[in-house]
């Protein structure tokens, strides 16, 4: 584990976990206490009649959410916090790990693995029937100390070992477990002109890089994830690409490019990391999502949030929560009504263990749940959008039992001829607001 990862955010997740496990015993005590007829009241908030998870799988669509496992020592295990075990695995019918596959967890030393905190969150998946997302194997931010280190001092083929190395290692130990992968997370440079590919500085492009040119190493990197595990997913998960504007077409640029060559990549993760202030618009979201489908690639939203201004309680105004509601229902609705985006994803789902407030400063209540685990509006409006808009047809007939559900990603791949600063700074392009400053990752 690197020494740099934890971060205020963490803390005070700790704490408010605490918090919130004292809320929730409190909670049941007031209920044993007062009987049947009180807890009928709460009930409908907790249990409405349709979860999420029901309400997609009748459409044979994925709603999922990240999540943590006691990977971080000083964050108590979510995972027996009861109303968070309980909501995940109620609400939810996919799973990404929020940090447990990353590089300082999984892969803490140069010759040391560790694959413990993320087999807790596949157990759980597992013993819950949902589907697991892999996040990720490859990015500039969230590395080890180690790596960072030795990156320092590395020769290209070096690089391409280690990078090579780690994807084998990892997919292989996930193999028939984890359906899809970001293999590729954040590459595209903020400042990208949209002619041709603008690449982000990192380890694996120049600092020293694995010794490929432009997109060189996305490709190199997607094949070796084929070759670990040829039945996953791949992605290339990205923000600030929701919209139109010059970092979409060099993420199309590079894509047309992977496709036109046969590089193995099935789809792109849309971040979704968004405020209620307008962006990305529907058209532009439309758009961009019907562009990636005539290359034959699918779309997942793969860590939608919508913070908000919050008071020094972390709580937002009635009208933010309509206005958050409304927005999660726009971006919910616009995945749902195009047959090529096949999943939606939260990061996390209660505001307990956002990452929001500490990387946005005077942001948070971004998620769908509350700090007691109470559907807010944005919870109502994500079921709603799934149970009003028109199923469209995402599996060519290929779901073969109930609960496999990724086999709708999975048809969709094979059939793609029908539908031919700061840390929170980087977040915050191309759409502007303002009152954040530096975030507390130290890695890097
Ligand atoms: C964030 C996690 O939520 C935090 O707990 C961690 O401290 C930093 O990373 N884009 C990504 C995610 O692809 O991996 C990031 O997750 C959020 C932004």
């Amino acid at each position: 584990m690197s020494k740099g990862f934890p971060t205020s955010h963490d803390r005070r997740r700790r704490r408010t976990a605490r918090a919130s496990q004292c809320g929730v015993w409190a909670a049941v005590l007031i209920l044993v206490s007062s009987g049947a007829a009180f807890a009928q009241i709460l009930a409908p908030h907790r249990h409405p009649t349709l979860t999420l998870r029901e309400a997609a799988a009748r459409r044979t669509f994925l709603v999922g959410t990240a999540a943590d496992a006691d990977d971080l020592p000083w964050v108590p295990d979510p995972l027996n916090v009861p109303e968070y075990a309980s909501t995940l695995g109620e609400q939810y019918s996919m799973l990404s790990p929020e940090n447990a596959l990353k590089w300082p967890i999984v892969h803490p030393a140069q010759d040391a693995y560790n694959f413990e905190p993320a087999n807790q969150l596949v157990a759980f998946a597992q013993a819950h029937s949902m589907q697991i997302r892999g996040h990720n194997l490859c990015w500039d931010m969230d590395n080890p100390e180690w790596l960072n280190v030795l990156a320092a001092s590395a020769r290209p083929p070096d690089m391409a070992q280690l990078l090579e190395n780690h994807i084998e290692t990892v997919m292989s130990q996930y193999r028939g477990t984890v359906f899809a992968w970001d293999v590729v997370n954040e590459a595209i440079s903020d400042s990208a002109s949209g002619i041709g590919t603008d690449m982000r500085d990192s380890i694996w492009y120049d600092q020293p890089g694995i010794g490929l040119s432009g997109t060189g190493y996305v490709e190199q990197a997607f094949r070796w994830a084929r070759a670990a595990d040829p039945d996953a997913l791949l992605f290339y998960n990205e923000y600030g690409i929701e919209d139109t504007g010059p970092k979409f077409e060099a993420l199309y640029n590079m894509l047309q490019d992977f496709v036109s060559r046969g590089v193995p990549i099935d789809g792109v993760g849309f971040q979704m990391h968004i405020d209620t202030t307008g962006y990305p618009s529907t058209a532009g979201l439309t758009e961009n999502i019907a562009r990636i489908a005539a290359l034959g690639l699918q779309v997942q939203i793969t860590e939608m949030d919508v913070r908000l201004p919050v008071n020094s309680n972390g709580q937002a105004t009635a009208a933010d929560l309509q206005a958050q509601a409304a927005t999660y229902q726009r971006i919910l609705t616009a995945c749902l009504k195009a047959p090529s985006c096949t999943a939606f994803q939260t990061w996390e789902f209660s505001d307990n263990y956002s990452w929001i407030p500490a990387y946005f400063p005077g942001f948070g209540a971004a998620l769908p749940f509350d700090q007691n685990y109470l559907g807010k509006p944005a919870f109502s409006a994500l079921l709603g959008a799934l149970q009003t808009n028109a199923p469209v047809s995402r599996t060519a007939s290929a779901v073969e039992e109930p609960g496999d559900l990724d086999a709708a990603s999975r048809a969709w791949r094979a059939k793609p001829a029908e539908y031919q600063s700061s840390r929170g700074s980087r977040y915050m392009v191309p759409y502007s607001v303002t009152n954040q400053s530096g975030a507390t990752m130290a890695v890097k």
